[in-house]
């Protein structure tokens, strides 16, 4: 037998109907002796008795219950929900009725608490744009009115436009990462995968950010023993994308005459490790966590205003997790950093 607490209304009213209708139809029957009479008693009193107790639960409980049901699916009810409230809700017991209850309830938290974040999120993202478009956007504004004030030197006047250039560069840089990332974001650019060589890539961010590093004497090398050709499967534009920000990254945090060594390694069947290290300034371990959000940078990046955004490990991120794959970060200040990302290895 179902335990009392899980019964249905029905089974409920069934049950009631039956400890109520047995000792008084037994009653009657030790009065009349007359076992006719006592199985019709027994009859009409459960039969009696269950319409009874039915009709009550269902005006009295069961309809309060549907009131609940509603008020927590909100909506007016579909179809397919009369059907439930007509059909299935008076089949339940009240405990799975509460179990839904709870269900819901926590979907609700849990939902809210999704809100909260996205709305906290929100908001710092923009004090973030707000913050990284004011330093550029006050230093330009200087720039130009001292000059429309007219500065005397032509060398000073000259100087104060290509401050002015580098600022608008930084906008524009600026710009440029918060639209990429907004696309990465929306998933709208599709993955172009193809077979490709890792170390010609890596060759051809090398020498496309040679200026930047002989600016800063860096040298820009292979490993040793990583020169075999290994082939990876990836968006080979998008990879170069992490790559020069890796790079440039490397420069800009890394040591005057230092150098950048880009390693690779067949890790197992499936995937290829890339890692790009510096002999640089290094990271701080209470930043590691954080360096991949967007506009996070450290302090000591801050202060030496490096010009970067914050964006660029973040978008990183983006196009590796994209892949399906992993980024991840080493690093020992005043020792060098490195950062590494898994590729997908070749297809045939
Ligand atoms: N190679 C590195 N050496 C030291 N610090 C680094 C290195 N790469 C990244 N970081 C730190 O991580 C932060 C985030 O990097 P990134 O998102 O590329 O921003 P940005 O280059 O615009 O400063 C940097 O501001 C810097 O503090
Ligand atoms: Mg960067």
């Amino acid at each position: 037998m179902p335990s009392a607490k899980n019964l249905s209304p029905r089974q409920l009213a069934a049950f009631t109907a039956g400890i109520i209708a047995v000792p008084v139809a037994i009653g009657i029957f030790l009065l009349t002796l007359n076992w006719q009479v006592g199985l019709g008693s027994l009859v009409v009193v459960f039969a009696g008795g269950y319409w009874l107790i039915l009709v009550t639960m269902e005006r009295f409980i069961y309809r309060k219950i549907k009131l609940i049901y509603k008020l927590i699916y909100q909506t007016k009810a579909t179809k397919k929900e009369e059907m439930y409230f007509k059909y299935i809700l008076p089949q339940k017991s009240i405990d799975e009725v509460r179990a839904d209850v709870e269900e819901w309830g926590e979907r609700r938290i849990h939902e809210i608490e999704i809100l909260q974040q996205n709305e906290a999120y929100r908001k710092e993202f923009l004090q973030n744009l707000a913050h990284e478009f004011k330093t550029p956007i006050f230093a330009i504004q200087g720039y130009v009115d001292t000059l429309l004030d007219g500065v005397g030197e032509e060398a000073i006047r000259k100087r104060f436009l290509e401050n002015t250039a580098k600022n608008v560069d930084r906008l524009v840089n600026l710009m440029n990462d918060l639209d990429e990332i907004s696309k990465l974001e929306h998933g709208e650019q599709l993955l172009a995968k193809q077979n490709f060589i890792i170390q010609d890539l890596i060759r051809e961010v090398y020498d496309s950010l040679s200026i930047k590093t002989q600016a800063k004497n860096i040298r820009t090398i292979l490993k040793k023993g990583c020169e075999a050709p290994i082939t990876g499967f990836a968006d080979k534009e998008k990879i170069k994308q992490v790559l020069i920000n890796l790079v440039e990254n490397a420069t800009k945090y890394g040591k005057q005459n230092g150098s950048i060594i880009a390693s690779i390694y067949d890790t197992d069947d499936q995937h290829v490790l890339v890692e790009i290290s510096d002999d640089g300034i290094g990271i701080e371990e209470e930043h590691l966590p954080r360096i991949f959000e967007r506009f996070y940078r450290t302090d000591t990046a801050r202060s030496r205003d490096k010009g970067g955004s914050g964006l660029g490990l973040a978008i990183c991120k983006h196009i590796i997790e994209a892949h399906g794959q992993s980024i991840h970060v080493r690093s020992t200040p005043d020792v060098g950093t490195t950062i590494g990302f898994t590729v997908e290895a070749k297809r045939d």
